[in-house]
C-alpha cells in the first residue's frame, strides 16, 4: 500500500506525531510511506485565474513546479493521511491554499476516477476546541473528490508542543489511534466507496447530464464513459 501523508504544517509536534503514530500502526514492511510538509511543498496561494477548471489542471500556474508532483502522489496513494493543527478554529491556510488548487476535481468538475478507491483519514489536534471545524475543512474536499473512505480523528493536547503533552492525554491518544487503525483496509483492493461517495457521483452525474457548466467538465465526463454505464470504482 501506498501511503501520502500530507502536512498542514512544517511543525513536527502533535500533530504529525499523531498521524506517524497512526501509519505505524497501519503500515506493513513493504508499504511505502511520502510525508509532504506544507508550505514547503506547496507554498502557494490559488489566484483564483479558474484556468485549471476552464482549460485544464495542466494550465494552472503552480502546475510545473508544484502541483504535478503532488498530484501524481496523491494519485499514487491508497490512503491519504491530512494533518492539520488547528489554527483561529479551522485548518492551517497552507493547507486550505493546497486544497483550493483542486476545485477543478471537485465532483461537479472533473473528479479523479482512482479516489473512489482510496482511504483517506484526517486528523487535527488543537490546544482547547476546534478540530471539528478544522477537521471539516478538508473532509469537505476529499468527500468533493470522490474518496471512497474518510476517517477523522482530533483531539485537544492543552499543549503547544508534542513533548509537553500529558502522560493521561497520550494514553488516550494511543487508544483513539487504536481503534482509528482497526477500521482502515490494510488491502487496497477491499476498499469499496461508501455510500455517501457513491452519492456525490450520481449527483455529479445528474448535474453534467442536465448542465454542462463547461467543455472540459463535458469532453471529460464523455470520455470516462460516466454519463453512460461506466463506473469509476468498478
Ligand atoms: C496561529 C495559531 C492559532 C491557533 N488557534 C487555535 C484555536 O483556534 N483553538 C485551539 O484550541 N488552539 C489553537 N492553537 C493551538 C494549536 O492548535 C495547538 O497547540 C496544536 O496542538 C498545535 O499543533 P502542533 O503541535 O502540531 O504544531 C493555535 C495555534 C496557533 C499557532
Amino acid at each position: 500500500m501506498n501511503i501520502l501523508m500530507i502536512n498542514g504544517t512544517m511543525r513536527q509536534e502533535s500533530t504529525y506525531n499523531i498521524g506517524k503514530m497512526l501509519i505505524d500502526r497501519i503500515k506493513k514492511e513493504e508499504d511505502m510511506v511520502i510525508e509532504l510538509f506544507l508550505p514547503r511543498d506547496m507554498p502557494e496561494f490559488c489566484r483564483g485565474c479558474g484556468m485549471c477548471i476552464a482549460k485544464g489542471e495542466e494550465k494552472c500556474p503552480d502546475y510545473l513546479i508544484y502541483m504535478k508532483r503532488i498530484t501524481r502522489l496523491i494519485d499514487d496513494a491508497d490512503l491519504l493521511v491530512f494533518t492539520t493543527p488547528v489554527f483561529c478554529f479551522h485548518a492551517s491556510g497552507q493547507m486550505k491554499a493546497l486544497l483550493d488548487h483542486y476545485g477543478y476535481r471537485w465532483m461537479v468538475h472533473r473528479p479523479e476516477g482512482s479516489m473512489f478507491k482510496k482511504q483517506a483519514v484526517c486528523i487535527s489536534t488543537a490546544a482547547g476546541a476546534g478540530m471539528k471545524k478544522a477537521l471539516k475543512d478538508i473532509k469537505d474536499s476529499l468527500a468533493f473528490w470522490g474518496v471512497g473512505r474518510i476517517f477523522t480523528y482530533g483531539i485537544a493536547v492543552q499543549n503547544t508542543s508534542w513533548e509537553a503533552v500529558s502522560e493521561d492525554i497520550k494514553v488516550k491518544i494511543k487508544e483513539g489511534l487504536d481503534k482509528l487503525a482497526s477500521k482502515i483496509k490494510l488491502s487496497p483492493e477491499e476498499v469499496q466507496p461508501s455510500f455517501k461517495a457513491k452519492l456525490m457521483f450520481y449527483m455529479g452525474r445528474m448535474l453534467q447530464k442536465r448542465m454542462q457548466f463547461n467543455e472540459a467538465d463535458r469532453v471529460y465526463w464523455g470520455e470516462k464513459g460516466w454519463l453512460g454505464k461506466v463506473r469509476p470504482w468498478k
